[in-house]
């Protein structure tokens, strides 16, 4: 269980400090899910890209950068976040279905890795961005290889009929036209089935029919030297990642010995266990035939139950009261969906007692926002049994109004 990870004496002291809602990570458990991917794949040595999106703060991001990982961004944003939190520009990728020219010119001028484009347009557009610069761009395809991830509709990404990607066929053309251009440069393919993932299955299949594509291109003369996995790899809610041996085993199986550099993209199975999202218990009500406990953290801190219906552990920190009951964690939010977790089993919280909502460190502060005005929640690391830092400050009333004229 996570909570050994989360001391409740250190728990109160940070909310003490840093108020409530808070973000709690873990650099320990962090630094674990990262090396336990090293140990998986030492063998076959790939570039791991730390998908920005799942958590993009500089305190976490920093350790990963440390550990000689690169970056997975989706936006000019989230590349300015990555070389700021240390991220090497020639360990950078970018992602993502929609890149403005601005972006593509950002990312060239940074001197990423590669573009993972996603069309036709894309690519036309990158060549055009390339030639501003007088450079030859460096060129990714994410190939949608049709293999079905088994998870929740959001984060499937891999069928086709999802908006990602581009078809084999289409990506044949896109290549050869690209090979002959004067500003771009082919290294790389890519595929990113979705998130959740929790067998490797589909990992084998996809990786198999983009060995056998690439292995085409390269008789056209289409020599590639990157195949880029994606990340997904699925993490139970309320777990450590499960060991990546056999997503591992999966991806060697194809490409071990093939000469191709693998990438692999994880994000939430590196976050999610190590980080928390702690809020105080306002009121306690009972309405119908059910029991509520009302917390300062809401859907705007941490939407995936509201999204997904991802269902996170939570736990009070320090004893309840009587007889366990079964309770709705609810927000402030002014929406029937801002609940953190719906039939759970707690003992009765005091009112001021800290609540803590577990296997948040992944698509938690990352997509949270200001909804009802709410400033966002402040983050803080914890780096050794006894130490914490604030990593980000809680937001106040006068961000809120920041950017308005
Ligand atoms: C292109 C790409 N790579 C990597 C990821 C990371 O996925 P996960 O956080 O499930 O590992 C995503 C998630 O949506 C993605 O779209």
């Amino acid at each position: 269980m996570l909570s050994k990870y989360f001391k409740p004496g250190l728990l109160e002291k940070i909310a003490a400090k840093a108020g409530t809602p808070v973000y709690v990570y873990s650099a320990p458990v962090f630094l674990k899910q990262v090396r336990a991917y090293q140990k998986a794949f030492k063998a076959l040595d790939p570039l791991f890209c730390y998908a920005m999106k799942a958590n993009s703060s500089r305190g976490l991001c920093a350790l990963a950068a440390k550990e000689g990982w690169g970056a997975d961004v989706v936006s000019g944003g989230e590349l300015y976040r990555a070389l700021r939190a240390g991220f090497k520009p020639g360990n950078i990728i970018f992602s993502g279905v929609g890149k403005t020219p601005e972006e593509l010119d950002y990312a060239l001028k940074a001197g990423i890795l590669f573009v993972n484009a996603e069309s036709f347009e894309e690519v036309l557009e990158l060549e055009k961005a390339a030639a501003r610069l007088k450079l030859r761009a460096p060129l990714s395809l994410r190939i949608n290889p049709d293999v079905d991830p088994h998870t929740h509709k959001f984060i499937s990404t891999g069928k086709l009929g999802s908006k990602f990607g581009v078809s084999f066929e289409e990506a044949l053309k896109i290549y050869v036209y690209a090979a002959e251009s004067r500003h771009l440069k082919p290294v790389g393919a890519h595929f990113h089935i979705g998130s959740q993932v929790h067998s490797a299955g589909p990992y084998a299949l996809a990786a198999g029919r983009l060995a056998a594509f690439m292995l085409k291109l390269a008789s056209r003369g289409v020599n590639l030297k990157y195949a880029d996995v994606g990340g997904g790899w699925g993490v139970k809610e309320g777990g450590e990642m499960a060991d990546p041996a056999a997503l591992a085993k999966a991806v060697a199986g194809v490409f071990q010995g093939s000469g191709f550099r693998v990438i692999l993209e994880p994000g939430r199975s590196v976050c999610a266990p190590a980080g928390l999202l702690l809020g105080r218990v306002i009121y306690r009500k009972s309405g119908g035939h059910k029991n509520y406990i009302v917390v300062d953290a809401a859907m705007n801190d941490l939407v995936r139950p509201a999204l997904y219906g991802a269902k996170h552990p939570v736990a009070l920190v320090g004893a309840g009261r009587g007889p366990e009951k079964i309770y709705d964690i609810v927000g402030p939010v002014c929406e029937s969906g801002d609940f953190l977790a719906q039939g759970v089993r707690l003992k009765e919280p005091r009112p001021g007692q800290l609540l803590a909502v577990y296997s948040a460190g992944a698509y938690g502060f990352s997509m949270s926002s200001q909804y009802n005005s709410r400033p966002r929640a402040a983050e803080a690391l914890i780096t050794g049994p006894a130490a914490w830092r604030l990593i980000r400050r809680r937001e106040t009333y006068r961000d809120l109004v920041a950017a308005e004229k």
